[in-house]
């Protein structure tokens, strides 16, 4: 059976469940996709099966995202620690990144998807680095979901890059030292151009950030499941956009106005 994100034409949109209010949805929501391994592990299978399903996960996450009209979605895929897993299970990630992306790219175009790779992209295979850099000229113009994958990502290792960008714009005289403010800063990182996400989930039931969008995660809200990333289904979804809808986001001020967009 085919599994191509577009396996149904003209695709069924999955209408906004009645319990969210449409007026109260996060712009962005970031995922961490943890538990892949213990999924697999609890059904006696290798733990890269966790890693196939979780693909699943993901593209249903999106496509309800989409539906239900958050603007952006950014999922942690492989992070600049993850080199340190045993090296079949890298070679499977890097892989699986290939095949999904070159199967699924034709859909999630059609879907008006806008797909973008965060991370430094250098050390990755090259064959992996040409599939994204077409997927990413191809989609650059789409009007729906902004979707990042975050590969070989590390949120210090971003910061790191962004201060070392701006202090050679200094010297080079492009820009003032006094110059630099926040939206200088937030100018260099990875997701320049994309809004702080409103939510961040983290699945498997792990309370911990693990160098995921440091910066960007500022104000987010953070909904922590017990689902492992396999599981994780409309209704986990949706539990964690009620969650998110009955916080009082205050943005360390006193009423629950959100900033103005910068
Ligand atoms: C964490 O679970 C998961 C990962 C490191 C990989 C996530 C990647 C995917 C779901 C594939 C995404 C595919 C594309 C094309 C974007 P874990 O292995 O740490 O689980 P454990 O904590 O149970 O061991």
């Amino acid at each position: 059976m085919s599994r191509a994100l577009a396996t149904t034409n003209p695709k069924t949109i999955q209408a906004l469940p009645s319990q969210l209010d449409p007026a109260r949805m996060p712009a962005h929501v970031a995922v961490i996709m943890d538990g892949n391994g213990r999924w697999a592990k609890r059904r006696g299978l290798p733990r890269v099966m966790g890693h196939r399903e979780g693909v699943e996960a993901l593209k249903r996450c999106l496509r309800l995202c989409s539906d239900w009209g958050i603007g952006a979605l950014t999922a942690y895929a492989f992070s600049t620690e993850n080199w340190n897993r045993p090296g079949e299970e890298v070679s499977f990630l890097m892989t699986l990144f290939e095949r999904v992306l070159a199967r699924e790219l034709e859909a999630l175009d059609q879907e008006q998807v806008r797909i973008r790779f965060l991370g430094d992209l250098e050390p990755l295979p090259s064959g992996l680095r040409q599939l994204i850099s077409d997927a990413t000229a191809r989609t650059a113009a789409n009007s729906g979901i902004h979707f990042n994958v975050c590969t070989n990502y590390g949120g210090r290792a971003e910061l790191v890059h962004a201060a070392r960008r701006l202090a050679e714009r200094v010297a080079q005289g492009e820009i003032d030292a006094a110059s630099i403010d926040e939206q200088t800063f937030a100018a260099e990182l990875h997701t320049a151009g994309e809004r702080d996400p409103d939510l961040l989930i983290r699945t498997s039931g792990e309370q911990r950030i693990s160098n995921f969008l440091l910066w960007q995660l500022a104000y987010a809200e953070l909904h922590i499941t017990d689902v492992l990333w396999p599981d994780f289904d409309q209704q986990a979804l949706l539990a964690a956009l009620l969650d998110y809808q009955g916080r009082q986001r205050r943005f360390g001020g006193v009423d629950t106005l959100p900033p103005i967009p910068t």
